[in-house]
């Protein structure tokens, strides 16, 4: 089969490799009908995760057709059309027990802190990923959800990854009635959370990123607020200005580990890696938010050591949620929200690459080229 091939720091390219088989009586395989490159992936492609091995095949963002499935899998028939969430979880464990799917104590043989995610290095399991014809699916009864009549692929597709870890940086927010809002990020997962911040009564959103077009885009899409961080002099002053002091109500980090803004971040972070890339993200929400607010990442870092100002956190009574999107306990209802009109996935697609081309697609999505928001890979057996 064809699948994207990782050889090393920005090098990825298409390759032949054997279709995978069921190796456990709970794996099912799945056919690839769409894969996305995701925010997340831009980190593995960066050799920013520790153990990417050479020869791994990325992707936690697919959809497809159940092709194979092994003799303990009673959910699944061959042939059903699956949405398949981005955390590989067991669904018996203690964690998993309290819906906390992103952080199966199971899945994972190689770390006991982060769960297993699909094509995400050894540190998150060493599973191979779906920008591929094929991919195996542990635990298939427990992740993968069946597509509902009339959903099209690309919406589903969504549904993955982008769609519940917007809404779930939205929900740890905690946001209250009114409340201004400010998302650090306008990628596509912070693009889904200033949408979502609205679904919880938001009074104002703020979106900010250095990307006009990206910025043009969550205008519209997102109906907020949008700013350029390199048009201001500090965006922490920026954000207490436009607050009349007072700071943001909730602050959202979704850039992660490799953000721009702050020499010091970046050559520490990204250059010298002396800590787990820059936090430079991180840094302006939690200087940014009100006394007692609370600042939500969804934006990644790694296993090690990052500089951020604890002492602002507790001298500000700022509470901190953070998670990996449990993907498989929000998908019922924003399955039901995408079939309700109230929010329209597809929309951030704006690219539409045959697998074959991923090399440049990664090259695309990484360089902000071409006003890519959200690229979609499809593979040349992705018939129906
Ligand atoms: N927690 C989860 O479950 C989960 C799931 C998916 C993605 N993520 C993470 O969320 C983050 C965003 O993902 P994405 O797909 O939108 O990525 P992306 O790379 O497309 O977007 C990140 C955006 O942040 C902007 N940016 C850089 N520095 C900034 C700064 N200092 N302030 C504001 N904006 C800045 C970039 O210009 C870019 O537009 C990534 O870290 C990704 O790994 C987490
Ligand atoms: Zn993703
Ligand atoms: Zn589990």
């Amino acid at each position: 089969m064809l699948a994207m091939n990782y050889r090393g720091p920005k090098r990825v390219r298409i390759d032949q490799k054997p279709i995978p088989e069921i190796l456990h009586p709970e794996d099912a395989i799945v056919r690839v009908v769409r894969s996305c490159i995701c925010g997340s992936d831009l980190h593995l492609y960066n050799g920013n995760v520790p153990d990417t091995r050479v020869g791994s095949t990325f992707g936690h963002e697919f959809v497809g057709i159940v092709e194979e499935i092994g003799s303990d899998v009673h959910k699944l028939k061959v042939g059903d059309k699956v949405i398949v969430p981005f955390n590989i979880s067991c669904g018996r464990c203690a964690f998993c027990k309290q819906e906390l799917y992103g952080n199966c104590h199971e899945s994972n043989s190689q770390a006991t802190a982060v769960g297993a995610i699909f094509g995400y290095s050894h540190t998150a399991g060493g599973y191979n990923g779906g920008q591929a014809e094929y991919v195996r699916v542990p635990y298939a009864d427990v992740g993968p959800t069946i597509i509902p009549e009339g959903m099209d692929w690309d919406d589903a597709v969504l549904l993955t990854d982008v769609v519940p870890t917007g809404y779930q940086a939205a929900e740890m927010a905690g946001i209250q009635k009114g409340d201004t809002v400010v998302i650090f990020g306008a990628g596509p997962i912070g693009i889904m959370a200033a949408r979502c911040s609205w679904l919880f009564g938001a009074g104002r959103v703020i979106i900010i990123d250095k990307e006009d077009y990206r910025l043009e885009f969550a205008r519209n899409y997102s109906q907020c607020e949008a700013y350029n961080f390199m048009d201001m002099e500090d965006p922490v002053v920026f954000v207490k200005k436009t607050t009349d002091w007072m700071g943001a109500d909730v602050c959202i980090d979704a850039v992660g580990a490799e953000a721009a803004g702050n020499v010091l971040q970046t050559i520490t972070g990204r250059k010298l890696l002396l800590q787990a890339g820059s936090a430079t993200a991180l840094h302006w929400a939690i200087n940014s938010v009100k006394k007692g607010g609370i600042v939500s990442i969804v934006g990644v870092y790694g296993p090690t050591d990052n500089l951020v100002p604890i002492g602002n956190v507790v001298n500000k009574g700022i509470t901190i949620r953070a998670n990996q999107a449990s993907v498989k306990r929000l998908l019922p209802r924003l399955i039901d929200h995408v079939q309700n009109g109230i929010i329209k996935p597809k929309q951030l697609i704006t690219h539409r690459v045959p697998l074959e081309e991923v090399a440049d697609a990664y090259r695309m999505f990484s360089e902000k080229l071409d006003n890519c928001i959200k690229p979609v890979l499809i593979p040349p057996s992705a018939h129906e």
